[in-house]
């Protein structure tokens, strides 16, 4: 059965590195911007990949054995070995920014095992498909957290934290945020490597910015919850200071940031990795235009608003 999935960016609010060290953190998925794959059958046995955004078009068999969508669909198959291979073609589409903080590798891999679910016709739990695309993010990030797969296939805003049960939130009062993408980007391996060698090198210094990481997730939930979105962006801004600490910021994002708070956002950090990516600001309704305008003078390559809606 041909079939066609769909899985959504995402964007952390509060806690990120520091997650992987095991505070919790807050993220939310981005489901204006999306991945989707596509599978069509064909006959014989072949699997032929098509990725136009990155200029792939290719037979799975001639695929490095490394390459994430190899990896994935082996995975697939050795996981669900009595599924019979058969020949198809896998079209796979991304509107996520990639390498941004938006997490565009984790929403590909969760649309690529959605399509092969469907195609084969078999059901599968969000728990299922988020493992799956848990040990593709290994590849990419080296020790994920785990936080990018589980936002982005359950697609709700959620508190993680490694090692305990996944808490999905349901936010109590919509809030709009600009999101900004500065243009530029390093990988999130490097940035979270970067992160392991401070805190083996300092740790004491470490684990306190850690710690001050933990408090601005828990503020910040809670100043969001309490609809008090100017302490939330406030929050924000000072949870961007602790990663300017951990040394994951960069003088562009900080620029951005800046400016964003100077355009009359609540607050502003940047989101994922860092060293490039994005930005997202905290915003009244009324500043939206305000304060992207200022992110896109002080760099930002391109930016667009979401609101975060409450579940009623
Ligand atoms: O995938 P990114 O670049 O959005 O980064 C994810 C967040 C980190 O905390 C930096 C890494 C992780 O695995 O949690």
């Amino acid at each position: 059965m041909d079939s066609i999935a769909t899985a959504p960016g995402k964007a952390i609010l509060f806690g990120e590195h520091a997650v992987v060290h095991g505070s919790p953190a807050i993220a939310i998925p981005l489901s204006s911007v999306r991945a989707t794959a596509q599978i069509t059958s064909l006959p014989g046995t072949e699997i032929k990949i098509a990725a136009k955004d990155i200029n792939l078009e290719i037979l799975l068999s001639k695929l490095e054995a490394k390459h994430p969508l190899r990896f994935a669909i082996e995975l697939f198959f050795n996981k669900f070995s009595n599924i019979m291979k058969s020949g198809m073609s896998i079209n796979l589409h991304s509107d996520i920014p990639i390498a941004s903080g938006m997490g565009s590798g984790a929403a590909i891999s969760a649309a690529l095992f959605k399509a092969l679910f469907q195609f084969f016709n078999r059901s599968f739990t969000k728990a299922e498909l988020s493992k799956l695309v848990y040990e593709v993010e290994k590849l990419h990030h080296g020790t994920p957290s785990g936080i990018d797969n589980t936002v982005v296939c359950y697609e709700k805003p959620v508190l993680f934290r490694k090692g305990h049960e996944i808490q999905m939130i349901d936010f109590l009062h919509p809030f709009d945020l600009v999101i900004a993408n500065s243009g530029f980007s390093t990988p999130t391996i490097e940035t979270v490597r970067d992160v392991r060698r401070l805190y083996e090198n300092e740790p004491q210094k470490t684990r306190i910015l850690f710690d001050h990481i933990t408090r601005c997730s828990h503020e910040g939930m809670k100043f969001l919850q309490d609809g008090d979105l100017q302490k939330a962006g406030n929050t924000m801004t000072t949870n961007h200071n602790l990663l300017q600490q951990l040394t994951v910021s960069h003088e562009k994002l900080d620029l951005i940031v800046n400016a964003a708070n100077q355009a009359g956002a609540y607050g502003a950090k940047l989101s994922g990795g860092g060293r490039g990516g994005i930005v997202i600001a905290l915003v009244d309704q009324n500043k939206i235009g305000l304060v992207t305008d200022a992110m896109q003078k002080a760099g930002a390559v391109q930016c667009f608003h979401t609101q975060i809606e409450t579940e009623s």
